[in-house]
């Protein structure tokens, strides 16, 4: 009930700057005061300057309610104004040929109460608007100067990444070099180098990310580029517990590819792959040519944890994962690359029971793109 009654009054008052208790404020003592003139005027009489001082201060009672509460408030109290100059004059105000010239000037008067309520809510108007474009500029440069901060801390970012990439080669040279030398902490040996890989990996993946590389296509064939993606997994796989089984077409015809932005996209499948097989499993690795087609298609499949549904549809999402330590990365890269190798990536999964990327690839379009 009482929310409805603010609700009315608001709408009254019109959406306008000032608060609702200034605006009844305001309003209330106009109408008290042209009341009272009102009665005033009716008791007279009156000499003409006084009149037309009070016809005056009608001006100024209009401006106000209308500057401070809106259009209705202000033409009410013009109303009331032109009633009370109409009944100044005392006489019927049809019969225009018996005024004198100052009683025909209540006229003018009248048409000016209109106008001023009219005009100063028009202004107001306007000025209201030109106020919220000057906040929302002045919101836009915020977020402008925001947004050059974070691409000016991204790129420091970059620089760190790739700052940091140096240390972790090193250092897994120095480790792999060590354990040769000492077999018996082959196992302890194999999780520093596994750890370094990710770490390697996570950063490989924000810089592929952030600064997509040029593609350098060479003619290539695609099993070697395979087998060497999966000779870099094989120690994992086996502290893993988990079988590869590779599959691969002695018929593919040379590809262009870009090497390591294409062995990038294996690991991340074998990845996670080897990440859905907790407790081991087998990871089918096949490729084969489809001349009807002209294309080639890779198969990484596994026995693991499968995908439901829903998560299936959002899997090459930046920044979506599933898992604690992911970066969500992976797959929107695999997809970026894939892509820009003129290729398609897809998904079949069933929970429990495992998954399968198929990855498509056109051959070249031309034997003469061969000779590049
Ligand atoms: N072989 C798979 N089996 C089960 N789920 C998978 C498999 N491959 C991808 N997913 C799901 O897709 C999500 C996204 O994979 P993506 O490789 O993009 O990121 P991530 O593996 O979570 O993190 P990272 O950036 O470290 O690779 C995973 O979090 C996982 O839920
Ligand atoms: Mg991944």
């Amino acid at each position: 009930m009482k929310n409805n009654f603010l609700m009315l009054l608001n709408r009254f008052f019109s959406e306008r700057s000032f608060a609702l208790r200034t605006k009844v404020l305001v309003y209330s003592l106009a109408l008290i005061i042209t009341l009272a003139i009102a009665l005033l005027i009716r008791q007279g009489p009156f000499n003409d300057s006084e009149t037309r001082l009070i016809l005056y201060l009608f001006h100024v009672l209009i401006f106000a309610s209308t500057f401070v509460c809106g259009l209705a408030p202000g033409i009410i109290i013009a109303t009331i104004s032109t009633i009370t100059a109409i009944s100044s004059l005392g006489k019927n105000w049809f019969q225009l040929s018996q005024m004198t010239f100052h009683e025909a000037e209540v006229f003018p008067f009248i048409a000016l109460y209109y106008l001023v309520a009219i005009t100063v809510d028009w202004f107001r108007e306007h000025i209201e608007k030109l106020e919220r474009q000057l906040a929302e500029i002045e919101e836009l440069h915020e977020r402008t100067r925001q947004m050059e901060k974070l691409a000016l801390a991204g790129q420091i970012a970059l620089g760190i990444a790739h700052e940091i990439r140096n240390p972790i080669t090193v250092v897994h040279g120095y480790l792999q070099v060590l354990a040769q030398k000492q077999p018996e902490l082959e196992e302890s040996y194999g999780l520093m180098l596994d750890e370094l890989m990710r770490a390697n990996q996570i950063i490989s993946d924000f810089l592929s990310f952030s600064r997509p590389r040029q593609l350098q296509k060479v003619p290539l064939q695609l099993n070697q580029v395979l087998e060497s993606s999966v000779s870099l997994i094989a120690g994992k796989a086996v502290r893993s517990n988990i079988a590869i089984k590779t599959d691969l077409a002695y018929d593919l015809p040379i590809l262009l590819l870009d090497h390591s932005q294409m062995m990038q996209v294996f690991l991340n499948l074998f990845n996670n792959a080897i990440q859905a097989m907790p407790a081991g499993g087998t990871l089918a690795v096949s490729t084969e040519f489809a001349p009807e087609q002209n294309v080639v298609r890779i198969k990484i499949k596994d026995d693991g944890s499968g995908i439901t549904p829903e998560v299936l549809q959002q899997i090459f999402d930046p920044f979506f994962t599933t898992k604690d330590q992911g970066t969500g990365l992976g797959l929107s890269i695999t997809q970026t690359i894939v892509a820009a190798h003129g290729g398609q990536i897809e998904a079949e999964s069933k929970v429990n029971e495992g998954t399968q990327f198929t990855i498509t690839l056109p051959l070249p379009a031309a034997e003469a793109e061969l000779q590049v």
